[in-house]
């Protein structure tokens, strides 16, 4: 069966990766992202391994360009899945006393703002259908008031806040939400981490556990496994508790 799937941040890390899981003959890949070169790059892997694919490079903080795109290619060839994947990572260098106030407003839009109004788009056009999945990638963060990295873990958070409601929303029209909330997983924006990376796994390790969550169209995909647990843990302290370590951390 043939199947079109969607996926910004494709020029890159987790993005790329979950093209080339998805790549088979029968799919058409839309590869989003801003570098026009490694998004070609992701194109001819997937191109390899069977798939159709065709690559969009644009700057999905320019919203009007966002939506007008979405509408576009949901008007060409229905999307099947739409996996919202950019995202814009930054913590306050140690130096700093805050966050650069360009910075925060650049990751409100790129990791809230563009994938909120995109998936609503969507999410009208799929309901009228009455079939189709949006995945949301978010961070494990969105537990975590990081004092490191206050605008990243708020735009996260919003953003599963904004799956669980769109989920419920959603469901009794046939269309399936799935958040991602990955810990570390090894790509360009963790290599800028300096601080120690536990359980992280590769990019393509990663992917596999998404694509599988997303096949079963799972609500919450926490990848790798020991994050679920670690926010399991950190759910049952008391809430002084957290912003005490937190604070140390
Ligand atoms: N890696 C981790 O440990 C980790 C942990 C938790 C959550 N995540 C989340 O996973 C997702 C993927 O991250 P990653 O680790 O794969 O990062 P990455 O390797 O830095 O890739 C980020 C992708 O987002 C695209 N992007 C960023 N800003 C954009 C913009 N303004 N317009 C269009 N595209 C833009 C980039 O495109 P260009 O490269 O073409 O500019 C790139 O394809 C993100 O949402 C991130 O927050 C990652």
């Amino acid at each position: 069966m043939s199947k079109t799937i969607l996926i910004t941040g494709a020029s890159s890390g987790i993005g790329a990766s979950l093209a080339r899981v998805h790549a088979r003959a029968g799919v058409t890949l839309l590869l989003w992202g801003r570098d026009p070169a490694r998004l070609e790059e992701t194109a001819a892997a997937c191109r390899a391994l069977g798939a159709q694919a065709e690559t969009d490079a644009f700057d999905i903080r320019d919203i009007g360009t966002l939506t007008a795109r979405l509408s576009a290619a949901d008007a060409a060839t229905p999307l099947d899945l739409v996996i919202f994947n950019a995202g814009l990572g930054g913590s306050v260098p140690g130096d700093a006393l805050a966050e650069a106030p360009e910075n925060s407003w650049a990751m409100a839009e790129v990791n809230f703002v563009a994938p909120v109004v995109g998936a609503a788009l969507i999410a009208g056009a799929m309901a009228r259908r009455g079939h189709g999945q949006i995945v949301l990638v978010g961070s494990i963060a969105e537990a975590f008031p990081l004092p490191q990295a206050p605008t990243y873990a708020a735009t996260k958070a919003g953003l599963a806040m904004y799956a669980e409601a769109l989920d419920l929303r959603m469901k009794k029209h046939g269309v399936a939400v799935t958040l991602v909330s990955p810990g570390f997983i090894d790509t360009p924006m963790s290599q800028q981490v300096t601080e120690p990376k536990p359980f992280m796994i590769t990019a393509d390790a990663a992917a596999r556990i998404i694509a599988r969550g997303i096949a079963r169209r799972k609500r919450r995909i926490v990848v790798p496994w020991q994050f679920a647990a670690i926010r399991g843990v950190a759910n049952l302290l008391p809430r002084a508790l957290l912003r005490l370590i937190l604070s140390r951390a």
